[in-house]
């Protein structure tokens, strides 16, 4: 058995000033998010405003897992209902054909074990997922320059943003000709593709009860898989996404497989940048497989997540979902402790986001006690 990086508080190396860092991201989503509400009337979601289905489904952790997966909430097998919320990345509400990264929020219910203090009085577990295994920046720093130019470009009007997605889906040195600011409009030349056979994953590493590993969702039933990578034609309609999640689950069941890359044990006296598994730099692909006599640790199935046919985006549904939810890594079992640089800022911003939507919307976000919450 290979050595799996054990857990302990040690493992993270928070930077003695990380909080001014973060301090700032949080209040440059505030403005984002104000700036949309001015706009719309409403607040929004910063980031991830738009959604495109809501799903009802069960996870069941798969039977006889070994002894390093049998960890946290996969530690004994069992189901739990799940939540699934389908996103896009901006913070307007664009038309689908403006083709940016998707987002996957799954929170399961009825989880047992110590909360994070985060999560107190809650039995909920979320992992907040892109369609990507790394993260566009390697730490909150970083981030925080894309998310300024994003602030900058809220008042770029939507038909550019959408030439510039169109453009740069086949050739994406266009931006630089036309000289638009560049990290994230060109995060808009996603390709356009199907967004159920998008695979997902947390990107930034979690505690794995003993262990250290980073979460993954990935099509497992042939009906999700044929989507993998399958054009859509986009420019049909603006809510094209979710239309395509609708006509899906009118009749047909999907099965997604929960899987999960553990941190193999290195070195402790590298530097962050030198290791192949670093706990505070969230744009290092871990490697799956053994390379230049370094080893990998592949993705392994842990459970499996089913939907079955389902309205997946009725009105009521929607509002619930988008309104009176929020979904943050920082809603998790002790067990399931976010980690890294990354993470840790995303406590503050997540936080401070549900707050300012709730008071502006004059709703209650909390988190769900059951399954039965979810509207039809
Ligand atoms: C510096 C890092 C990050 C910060 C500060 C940040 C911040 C935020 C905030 C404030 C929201 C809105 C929450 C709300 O209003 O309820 C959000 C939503 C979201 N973020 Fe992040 N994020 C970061 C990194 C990431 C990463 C690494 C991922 C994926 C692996 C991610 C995926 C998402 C998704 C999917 C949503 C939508 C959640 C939902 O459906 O409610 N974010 N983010």
């Amino acid at each position: 058995m290979p050595e799996y990086l054990a857990y302990t508080p040690s493992i993270e190396k928070p930077e003695a000033d990380e909080h001014v860092i973060f301090d700032e991201i949080s209040r440059t989503m505030q403005h984002i998010t104000r700036t949309m509400a001015s706009r719309y009337r409403h607040a929004y979601r910063p980031v991830h405003a738009k959604s495109h289905g809501v799903l009802v489904g069960t996870l069941e952790v798969l039977p006889g897992l070994s002894p390093e997966l049998a960890q946290g909430l996969f530690a004994a097998s069992g189901s739990y209902p799940v939540i699934l919320r389908f996103s896009t990345n901006p913070g307007d509400m664009l038309a689908d054909n403006v083709s940016s990264p998707r987002g996957l929020a799954i929170k399961v219910l009825n989880v047992k074990g110590e909360q994070l203090p985060s999560n107190a009085g809650a039995t909920t577990q979320d992992f907040v997922c892109i369609n990507a295994n790394v993260f566009g920046a390697p730490n909150a720093a970083g981030f925080l320059k894309t998310l300024k130019t994003l602030d900058k470009t809220l008042e770029t009007p939507e038909g550019v943003k959408h030439a510039v997605s169109v453009a740069a889906q086949t050739v994406n040195t266009v931006l630089k000709a036309v000289h638009l600011p560049s990290p994230t409009l060109e995060s808009l030349g996603a390709p356009a593709t199907h967004i159920l056979g998008e695979s997902f994953s947390t990107v930034a590493p979690l505690r794995y009860g003993a262990y250290v590993a980073k979460v993954g969702f990935a099509p497992a039933s042939e009906n999700l898989k044929v989507l993998t990578g399958k054009h859509v034609d986009l420019g049909a309609d603006y809510n094209a996404l979710e239309e395509m999640i609708q006509r899906f689950f009118r009749d047909q069941t999907g099965v997604w497989e929960v899987k999960v890359q553990l941190a193999l044990a290195e070195d402790s006296s590298l530097e962050e940048k030198e290791k192949s598994f670093p706990i505070e730099k969230a744009d290092t692909e871990w490697p799956e497989a053994d390379k230049g006599g370094k080893p990998g640790s592949p993705w392994i199935p842990v459970a499996r997540i089913t939907v079955v046919a389902q309205a997946s985006y009725s009105d009521a549904r929607q509002l619930f979902v988008d309104e009176q939810l929020s979904f943050t890594p920082w809603h998790a079992l002790a067990a399931h402790r976010p980690l890294g640089n990354v993470m840790r800022s995303r406590l503050k911003a997540y936080e401070e986001a549900r707050k300012y939507r709730a008071q502006r919307n004059d709703r209650t976000i909390a988190e769900p006690k059951s399954i039965d919450e979810v509207p039809a």
